[in-house]
């Protein structure tokens, strides 16, 4: 008889929600650069389904959804979470840093970053979706079952792809189409939206593994995998430095407005429809220097005096700072086997912006 080397059966870990996502939910975070989503109140550990629905803020379309949906309201919550925590990361050394807290007004401009929210939000509910079907969490959705796969020796393996067909389905029908997608933000946003979601097919990975005596191969078993969402909250932070400015045309033929990207230098067009891999903005963004609507304003930011100082502190300076901090040195193998080091402190210094 074959027996599988007890190694094939770890892929079952790998589709498991990045612990980043899980770990360190309060469930009182801020909630949510995810539009439309809104704050949410705390809700019950371990609650009934229905009230934590009712505790997101939601149209009463997607409470309908939420409320047929048993584990929808978790992943919903966890998907804001994941993508706040990837926007902080990926805007850490920016003057905007992401710090959404009683600033949302940026989500109802046009600006770039409003741009990246969109998007970030609705790939972050695209991942956490897929991966929440895979995982077992919801009732509607198990594994990716994308014909051509072995599925049911996935199954018996145990490996389970994520479906990333049933949520990017669910989340057209659940972010529906805002403002009946009349004016050129209710374009814009919906266009930024289909970035990140795209942005997240895209990383989507067929990966196998063999089983079979000693590497042969007798039997393979593939599924589908997507990206760590650090990658995708990459792709997007590129399209954001790339980010395209629009106004609007009316398309004569189809009587409806369209979003119209300025010709790029050389063409003899004189407009272009923005590519669907593009983030869309309107509106040139502000300073983001001093505290406004938009943001906290960089005073206190901790910067780097090589790289970052001179234009995190908007040229009003930096304080320096001396701290000590301890680390491991003149460290030594010992035999057998382990490590052994002393403490050392050093001097380090700590540039932050002025006031
Ligand atoms: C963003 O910057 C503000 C203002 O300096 C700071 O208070 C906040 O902690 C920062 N947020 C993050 C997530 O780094």
């Amino acid at each position: 008889a074959r027996w599988p080397h007890p190694l094939c059966l770890s892929p079952l870990r790998l589709t498991r929600l990045p612990p980043l996502a899980l770990s360190s939910l309060t469930g009182r975070e801020v909630l949510t650069p995810f539009p439309g989503l809104g704050t949410a109140a705390a809700p019950a550990q371990g609650g009934a389904h229905l009230k934590q629905c009712d505790l997101l803020k939601l149209s009463r379309r997607q409470k309908q959804l939420c409320r047929r949906e048993p584990g929808l309201a978790e992943t919903l919550r966890d998907a804001a979470h994941l993508g706040l925590l990837e926007c902080q990361f990926q805007f850490r050394h920016e003057r905007w840093n992401c710090s959404l807290e009683g600033r949302t007004g940026l989500l109802k401009r046009g600006f770039k970053e409003t741009a990246f929210l969109y998007a970030v939000s609705s790939a972050a509910l695209t991942h956490t979706l897929a991966r929440a079907c895979s995982a077992g969490r919801m009732e509607r959705c198990t594994c990716d079952d994308s014909p051509g796969l072995e599925s049911r020796q996935a199954w018996q393996w145990g490996v389970c792809g994520d479906n990333l067909k049933y949520s990017t389905k669910f989340l057209s029908n659940f972010l529906g189409s805002k403002r009946g997608n009349k004016d050129l933000r209710a374009r814009a946003d919906a266009h930024n939206t289909h970035v990140g979601i795209k942005a997240v097919k895209s990383g989507l990975r067929t990966t196998c593994k063999c089983h079979g005596v000693s590497g042969s191969c007798a039997v393979r078993t593939c599924w589908k995998q997507l990206s760590p969402f650090r990658e995708t909250g990459q792709v997007l932070k590129l399209r954001y430095d790339s980010a395209v400015k629009v106004s609007s045309a009316t398309n004569e033929a189809l009587g409806r407005l369209e979003l119209w990207a300025p010709s790029r230098q050389g063409s003899p067009t004189k407009g272009l429809a923005p590519r669907s891999g593009d983030l869309v903005y309107m509106e040139d963004s502000p300073s983001f220097c001093r505290p406004s609507k938009y943001s906290p304003g960089t005073a206190g930011r901790v910067c780097s005096r090589e790289a970052s100082c001179s234009s995190l502190c908007c040229g009003r300076g930096y304080d320096t700072q001396s701290r000590l901090v301890a680390f491991s040195c003149h460290c030594q193998v010992q035999w057998c086997c382990y490590v052994e080091c002393q403490q050392c402190v050093q001097e380090e210094l700590v540039y932050t912006c002025k006031h």
